[in-house]
């Protein structure tokens, strides 16, 4: 058989043609961004936040909405993320000729520490550059400049501004205020505030911080299996392969339904049938390929394993071995020799902090869900 890409895509943003459901969440978007709402886009890590983004600004766009997308934690300031801001939205405005007295007027506006490369049209926006420079006094300004390109280039905007929560870094309650009080007034422009800490994320949104009730949230759910196997089954078959029902089960638990872990896996069950000419695909095919990436990952397991206390490991034990539900039972407590559920109860806090687990639906579950097979064959 001649070769064929692996369809199957994790750790970037999937395009349209492999986009699984999401259906709603993205009309939801689309209609909310196109009538200039502020919305909160939340869920833990790798569940499909940016990839949903992307494909409801594909769609605006297509509408002839201006679409502008910034992910906050790429920026090693506060003054370097507002010149890709203002960058950024001023590009999406153009073509040049239209924004051009605006361009200046802005220029004015925050002058002197404001310059504009114009020379081939392409604009770049360079605050001041000295390393103590403090951009508080004119955020205000680059906040307003979408409202200000609406408002007098006749166009609508969308804008998403992903790991939102990275937000507070830069400066601390004052960049909260300077954003909410410019995106407010800009009826023109939908927002997109993606975040992946949902518990960050929730307290900013939280009363007495300035986005609180500031517009809809959106909790990203996972994709429902139904989905999934659609779409497992359909790439395989295409290629002549088939993964029977046990086999596509285990590939879901073990991924956990999230969407990176579920295409990771199929990824490399994929890479698996090619290099063994398989037709027929089950459940030991998918626990070799599975064993196969924790064997790959384990030297950062190994190295998570010595980080984490003498406590949180057996936690880590008891919730990889018995789940989440019986977690702060007795049974398991002693079992796991985990001490008093206050004690369980902060280890997982500790855990969670850490970026291990995370809360989906009032649960504790494993951000990567392969780690507790990691830790399951360890002991075993
Ligand atoms: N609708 C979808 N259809 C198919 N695969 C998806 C979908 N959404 C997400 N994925 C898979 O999950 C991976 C992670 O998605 P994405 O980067 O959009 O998540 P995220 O929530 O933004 O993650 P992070 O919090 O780490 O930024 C993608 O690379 C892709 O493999
Ligand atoms: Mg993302």
């Amino acid at each position: 058989m001649p070769h064929q890409e692996n369809p199957f895509v994790f750790g970037e943003i999937v395009d349209d043609v492999n986009f699984v459901n999401r259906v709603d969440e993205r009309n939801r978007l689309v209609r909310d961004l196109a009538d200039g709402q502020k919305v909160f886009l939340l869920s833990p890590r790798r569940f499909g936040k940016s990839s949903l983004v992307a494909v409801a600004l594909l769609q605006l766009k297509k509408r002839h909405i201006r679409t502008v997308s910034l992910t906050v934690s790429s920026y090693a300031g506060y003054a370097q993320f507002l010149e890709k801001f203002a960058e950024k939205a001023l590009r999406a405005a153009g073509p040049w000729g239209r924004v051009k007295d605006w361009v200046t007027r802005f220029g004015r506006q925050v002058k002197p520490d404001l310059n504009f490369n114009l020379a081939t049209g392409e604009i770049s926006v360079s605050l001041s550059k000295g390393a103590g420079f403090d951009p508080t006094p004119i955020a205000p300004e680059v906040f307003a400049l979408p409202g200000e390109l609406t408002r007098n280039g006749g166009f609508r905007m969308a804008i998403c501004l992903d790991e939102f929560q990275q937000i507070s870094q830069f400066n601390s309650g004052s960049v909260e205020n300077a954003i909410r009080n410019q995106v407010q007034e800009q009826r023109g422009v939908g927002y997109v505030f993606a975040g992946s800490q949902p518990s960050l994320m929730e307290e900013m949104l939280s009363v007495r911080r300035p986005f609180h009730k500031a517009g809809p949230q959106m909790f990203l759910d996972k994709i429902p299996a139904d989905d999934w196997k659609e779409f497992i089954t359909r790439q395989f078959r295409r290629r002549g392969r088939t993964l029977d029902e046990k086999g596509m089960e285990t590939l879901l638990s073990t991924a956990d339904l999230i969407p990176y872990d579920v295409q990771r896996v199929a990824h490399e069950l994929w890479d698996y049938a090619e290099l063994k000419d398989k037709r027929q695909l089950g459940a030991a095919d998918v626990s070799a390929v599975t064993d196969a990436l924790v064997t790959g990952q384990s030297t950062y397991y190994e190295l998570l394993w010595e980080q984490v206390s003498a406590r949180q490991r057996a936690t880590l034990q008891a919730l990889a071995t018995r789940g989440p539900s019986e977690i702060y039972s007795q049974a398991v407590r002693e079992e796991f020799r985990l001490g008093p559920a206050s004690t369980v109860q902060k280890a997982l806090q500790a855990l969670d902090s850490r970026d291990v687990l995370d809360r989906y639906k009032g649960s504790y579950f494993f951000l990567d869900p392969l780690l507790p097979w990691w830790i399951r064959r360890r002991a075993a």
